[in-house]
């Protein structure tokens, strides 16, 4: 393998850029020529490739976002846009992609696979870490912890008012950010998509706390309900008038940030083995790290959305928020 290139995809996550380092490094470190696409598939279609060497990643590690942006494509969906895209690859004779991504970037390159012979190896780029096949996904570590860090201040705010607040937290598909941050911050309930809430249940749960304690934090995952935050507050609020609500939606602000140390660690080693598992030969595979170890997912399953929640969380949330 003599060129490869790299881009980024979907949503960005904090730890993008370090995992671009990693690729980069590594592909030179074996001599293989490394080219950058701007703005995800948009840019493989309209022909935004740069050369990278190792001076253009320099001091990025630290860096949130991703310095070759990104975007989600709706014209590499079609075929017309799949085909100016091959037409590209060929025309820089790439040999090797990798792409750093969510679920949807790893569809696009599985449907580009029918007509592109060229070897795609993924690595897990979203906050969501809503991937199968990996522990951690890129930024996952550092959404929760800005998540903390804002939820602690409400809480200040919370207490001197004796209020209860619904906090909105992202996850379109998965309650994974609302379950780990919703445990760091001792919420006193976590609603995700994938134990749906029963309303009677949360009433009874803030009506038996009362007594316990003045203010109250309910984490709420944006794919909870349509609606979300905002639509679970008017339903408890019509029960428990008395109590004095709140809703806060965290928004983008978790995309954002300087990575955690784990997703600097986990990135740059994801991208590592990225550019080896060219080398050795492999297409279509998610990198992951399970259990400490580097594990290869397919993209078919790594797509699948269905990382059980761990069930052990589960039931001491329940305890511990009493
Ligand atoms: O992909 C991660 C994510 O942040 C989801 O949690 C969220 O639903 C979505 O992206 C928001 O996307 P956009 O940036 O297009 O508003």
């Amino acid at each position: 393998m003599k060129k490869i290139a790299v881009f980024t995809s979907g949503g960005d996550s904090p730890g993008m850029n370090a995992c671009l380092r990693a690729v980069v490094r590594t592909a030179i470190y074996h001599k293989i020529e490394v080219m950058g696409i701007k703005h995800g598939y948009d840019g493989m279609i309209k022909d935004e490739f740069v050369t990278m060497d190792s001076k253009s990643v320099a001091n990025i590690i630290h860096r949130g976002g991703t310095i070759l942006k990104t975007a989600r494509s709706k014209d590499f969906l079609t075929i017309e846009g799949q085909q100016h895209a091959f037409k590209n690859l060929q025309k820089y004779k790439i040999e090797g992609v990798v792409v750093i991504g969510g679920d949807g970037s790893f569809k696009g390159a599985l449907e580009f696979s029918k007509m592109c012979n060229i070897p795609f190896v993924g690595c897990p780029g979203t906050i969501d870490n809503d991937l199968v096949g990996t522990d951690f996904t890129i930024g996952y570590d550092t959404a929760i912890n800005t998540v903390i860090e804002a939820v602690d201040k409400i809480r200040d705010t919370a207490e001197s008012h004796d209020r209860l607040f619904f906090v909105e937290v992202m996850g379109r598909d998965a309650g994974l950010i609302a379950l780990r941050a919703g445990i760091g911050v001792g919420a006193e309930s976590i609603l995700m998509p994938e134990t749906k809430t029963d309303i009677e249940v949360l009433i009874k749960r803030l009506e038996s706390g009362r007594k316990n304690k003045s203010s109250k934090i309910i984490i709420v995952a944006e794919g909870e309900e349509a609606g979300g935050a905002f639509v679970i507050a008017e339903k408890v609020k019509k029960r428990l008038p008395d109590f004095d609500t709140r809703v806060t939606i965290l928004g983008h602000i978790q995309r954002g940030g300087n990575p955690s140390a784990m997703d600097r660690v986990n990135s740059s080693r994801m991208g590592f083995a990225a550019v080896e598992a060219l080398l050795q030969g492999k297409k279509n595979v998610m990198i992951g790290i399970v259990d400490k170890n580097i594990q290869y997912t397919p993209f078919e399953k790594a797509v699948k959305h269905i990382q059980e929640l761990n069930q052990d969380l589960i039931r001491m949330v329940d305890i511990l928020s009493l």
